[in-house]
């Protein structure tokens, strides 16, 4: 059902990635690794476990994984190994999490390996792993994902010095759909509910509040076709869900960083701002607010187009009228 919350698992769930599909295939089978990006509820996650679903693949989500160990950890569940299993003499040795990691590598070498929310991964040791695995085993297919670009950046843009440099990624970027596309995705998929009577105008209006985010439209049509709401009350409750769901990675986002001036930077931004409007309402040194607004772009937060700012998605724009 495409009004189905979870990620999508199977391509006949999936609505209108089919170009982006054959994409991943061609450039994984061209012995490329890739990485899928994209705003929150674009549909990372859903096509590329659809990826790995369609074609036994395995999925790893690594969301709060920092280390080796959690991607040890995570990939040997997921590919279904147990320790015992593993040819590396745990009883004498110190655990060496590298190693492991290495050796579930191996035994899933032939496969497609796609790894989710990757950006919290900070280890140079998973860089360096990643680099004698895709020298060592021709086969292995790797895709990864996830949204703030600027802690991907050392995957992506590899320096000189970094184990991976020369082995840049393919990548794939993931756009919301075209209103067109998203009202005939509505109208798809309110047509597995021929009990659920909904109007044009009311498809066109969710357009244009949710803009063409799968996602958001999903919880839309959820909240009519199975919770039954009214399209203003569907509206509403998707508005006011998803901007929890923003708020709390906004939250995530803003730990360790100088959160008020962040949170007023948002706030400014939210309804669009040249660069000279935010310096001047905020007073403050064009190096810290340069910094902020590369920060806040490169985590998709923000856009930025010649000195010109502004927020697209409006879920974000209402979840940060909320922050404190
Ligand atoms: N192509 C698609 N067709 C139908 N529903 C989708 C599609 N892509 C995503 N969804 C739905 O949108 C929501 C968000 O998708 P998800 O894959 O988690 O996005 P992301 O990982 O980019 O945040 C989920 O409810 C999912 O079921
Ligand atoms: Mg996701």
């Amino acid at each position: 059902m495409f009004f189905s919350l979870r990620p999508k698992e199977s391509l006949k769930e999936l609505y209108n990635r089919s170009e982006e599909y054959r994409e991943l295939l061609r450039l994984t089978n061209s012995g490329l690794w890739v990485a899928v990006l994209g705003k929150r509820m674009t549909g990372k996650t859903s096509l590329i476990k659809t990826f790995a679903n369609e074609n036994k693949g395995i999925y790893v989500n690594l969301l709060g994984a920092k280390g080796v160990e959690d991607i040890a950890k995570n990939l040997l569940v997921e590919s279904g190994l147990k320790f015992d299993e593993l040819t590396i003499n745990l009883k004498f040795l110190q655990i060496k999490w590298s190693k492991i990691l290495d050796e579930a590598f191996q035994r899933v070498k032939d496969k497609i390996i796609v790894f989710d929310e990757v950006q919290e991964v900070s280890s140079p040791y998973f860089l360096k792993i990643l680099k004698s695995v895709l020298d060592k085993y021709s086969k292995i297919r790797i895709v990864f994902s996830g949204s703030y670009i600027r802690i991907l950046r050392r995957l992506l843009e590899p320096s000189p010095t970094s184990p991976l440099y020369g082995r840049k990624p393919a990548i794939i970027t993931l756009k919301p759909f075209n209103h067109e596309t998203a009202k005939n995705f509505l109208i798809s998929a309110f047509r597995e509910y021929p009990q659920v009577h909904f109007k044009e105008e009311e498809i066109v209006n969710a357009v244009e509040k949710l803009n063409g985010y799968v996602g958001w439209l999903t919880y839309y049509g959820n909240f009519r076709c199975e919770r039954r709401l009214s399209h203003e009350e569907a509206l509403k409750e998707t508005v006011s869900e998803g901007s929890k769901i923003i708020q709390s990675e906004l939250n995530h986002f803003l730990k360790n960083r100088r959160r008020e001036l962040y949170i007023k930077v948002l706030r400014i931004v939210r309804t669009g701002a040249r660069w000279s409007e935010i310096k001047r309402e905020l007073d403050i040194n064009s190096k810290v607010l340069n910094d902020i607004l590369k920060n806040l772009t490169s985590a998709m937060i923000v856009e930025g187009n010649e000195g010109y700012y502004w927020i697209e998605d409006p879920i974000t724009r209402e979840a940060i009228k909320k922050l404190r």
